[in-house]
């Protein structure tokens, strides 16, 4: 029951300071023991079932009499009813706080005046007043019908509940755009089993603005509207730790007038399965660099989400050679082959490492990481071009030391450099990074040599350390490189010619187990670019023989 407050303690006090008139009928005890008349002492019942008929003046029916708990309370009786019962309520009240919501403005008078308040309910009267049970006798005048308590209290009611008005405006509207985006979302990624990522990505980033090597009429437009490119598949070309790569047919949009003399481009598209989202988005970041592009770095069309497959591409140039390891392992190659090959792939690998693109623009260093003669591709001219960026690290003077520790040892075995086989990589210097790639270079520009018919006899085509097995584990390759100090071979028989015997000493300077003695994929370049300007007798005799000519 509201504000029934009042203690036993005040009931029991009541009772003895009132023991006659507690008893009393009504107007009996008024009219014995009332010499003055007592603030604070009103008819408090609560409840009481009413013969009231709320016309006239009416009586509480309220037998107990209370002195309220606090001084500053006032009578107040309620007479209601339910169209059967009738009720009338007596309490005390303080009038500087709202009752039943409405704040009491008549409790001055000494009579209980009833008002008629329609909004809390058809029959709901209530009155007010001071002095000694003056709630005790109900006035019922009929003049008074006072507004709503609703519209008194609605600045209240609408000031109280402004923050939970507030906090449902938000949730209503986060949960509004959270369907929203998991319809977007489902839209694509209706089959994939994977978790959700960062949709936030574009789903196709087109990197193909002008660059020579692109023909491919749809690339420009589609950079625009971001649209999924007609794409199909025809078989598998590559497999690779995190993905696959497939040959695929780019269909062309008619051109203008000459009409769609060509109705397709061949593109290479390496599939990613969902799990492999992070090889994806690292390599597609690598990729997206415009500054990275170069003849000699795999040219790179776009990327993007097939949520409808649950999975992740990477659109590039196809390269109908397929990769130098299988190229030379089917070729041998001439003196110039093997400069080609040599030159471009240098000139890719300075390209990779360097700050500044060819025409002096600033641009992020980048190491490969896992440079090995399957991640370089041979184009139709018989150059070299990089691929496979899932392991590749952009140099990136932000980067913290335990940025680049936690890159962690990465890359092939066969192919890892001692200092990162033993795990022992200077993190202060970004240099040890370009360091370990011209490692791996060192050997892959052995295996060209090693296919060369400059060298004398050509053995069948043998991987860099290819006594080991298969898939030697760091630990063997340990024993080999750092334990043994092991290379492959270099015949002396091979530098009898003399570009030959510059490339050998090249690569032997790229392969020290020193990595500050290392030479520079730049420097690398700039020693086969001179090995051009020598002529084919310079180079193919070797010192004793030029002597007998001379
Ligand atoms: N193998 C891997 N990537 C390739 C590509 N872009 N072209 C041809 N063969 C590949």
């Amino acid at each position: 029951m509201e504000r029934l407050r009042f203690s036993f303690f005040w009931r029991v006090t009541v009772a003895i300071l009132f023991s006659v008139s507690l008893l009393r009928p009504q107007s009996a005890s008024a009219a014995l023991v009332k010499p003055f008349k007592l603030n604070g002492l009103c008819m408090f019942c609560d409840v009481l079932p009413s013969s009231c008929n709320a016309t006239g003046t009416c009586s509480s029916e309220c037998n107990i009499t209370a002195i309220c708990e606090h001084p500053e309370e006032v009578c107040v009786s309620v007479w209601h009813t339910d169209g059967e019962n009738r009720t009338v309520e007596t309490v005390c009240h303080n009038p500087s706080l709202p009752f039943r919501g409405v704040m009491l403005d008549d409790y001055n008078n000494t009579d209980c005046v009833m008002k008629q308040y329609k909004g809390l309910g058809p029959d709901y009267y209530m009155c007010s007043c001071t002095g000694e049970e003056c709630n005790d006798k109900l006035t019922f005048t009929q003049s008074e019908i006072l507004p709503r308590p609703e519209v008194r209290e609605v600045p209240i009611i609408l000031i109280s509940l402004l923050p939970l008005l507030v906090l449902a405006v938000l949730i209503m509207s986060f949960l509004y755009f959270f369907r929203l985006h998991r319809q977007q979302h489902l839209k694509t990624g209706a089959k994939s089993k994977c978790p959700s990522h960062d949709f936030c990505d574009t789903r196709a980033i087109m990197n193909d603005v002008d660059h020579p090597e692109s023909n491919s009429a749809h690339a420009n437009s589609l950079n625009h509207n971001m649209e999924l490119l007609p794409i199909q598949l025809d078989g598998v070309v590559g497999k690779g730790r995190f993905a696959e790569v497939y040959r695929a047919k780019l269909k062309q949009k008619p051109t203008s007038a000459s009409g769609a003399n060509v109705p397709f481009q061949t593109v290479a598209v390496k599939i990613f399965p969902c799990e492999e989202y992070a090889s994806w988005k690292s390599e597609k970041e690598i990729f997206s660099d415009a500054e990275l592009r170069h003849e000699n770095i795999l040219h790179f069309l776009t990327a993007e989400q097939r949520g409808g497959e649950g999975q992740y591409w990477l659109i590039t140039a196809y390269h109908d050679k397929g990769n130098l390891q299988e190229y030379l392992r089917g070729h041998l190659l001439s003196w110039e082959q093997l400069h080609k090959l040599g030159g471009s792939l240098a000139r890719g690998v300075a390209h990779l490492h360097s700050e500044r693109t060819p025409c002096g623009r600033p641009k992020v260093a980048i190491a490969h990481r896992d440079l090995k003669s399957s991640n370089i591709l041979v184009k139709d001219d018989l150059t070299c071009c990089l691929c496979d960026f899932g392991l590749s690290l952009r140099l990136d003077s932000s980067m913290s030391i335990d940025e680049l520790a936690n890159s962690g040892q990465v890359g092939t075995a066969r192919y890892m450099a001692p200092e990162v086989l033993e795990s022992r990589i200077n993190l202060e210097n970004i240099e040890s990074f370009k360091q370990t790639d011209v490692y791996s270079m060192a050997l892959v520009l052995w295996e060209i040599t090693s296919r060369c018919t400059a060298i004398g006899e050509v053995k069948e085509y043998e991987l860099p350390f290819g006594k080991l097995r298969e898939h030697p584990c760091v630990d063997s390759m340990k024993d080999s490189v750092i334990r043994d100090r092991e290379r492959p071979e270099i015949p002396s028989s091979w530098c009898k010619h003399l570009g030959i015997k510059a490339i050998c000493a090249t690569i032997d300077e790229c392969w020290d187990q020193d990595p500050e003695a290392r030479l520079t994929a730049h420097c690398v370049m700039e020693r086969l670019n001179a090995l051009q300007d020598l002529d084919h007798n310079q180079l193919s005799q070797s010192p004793e023989q030029k002597i007998q000519n001379v």
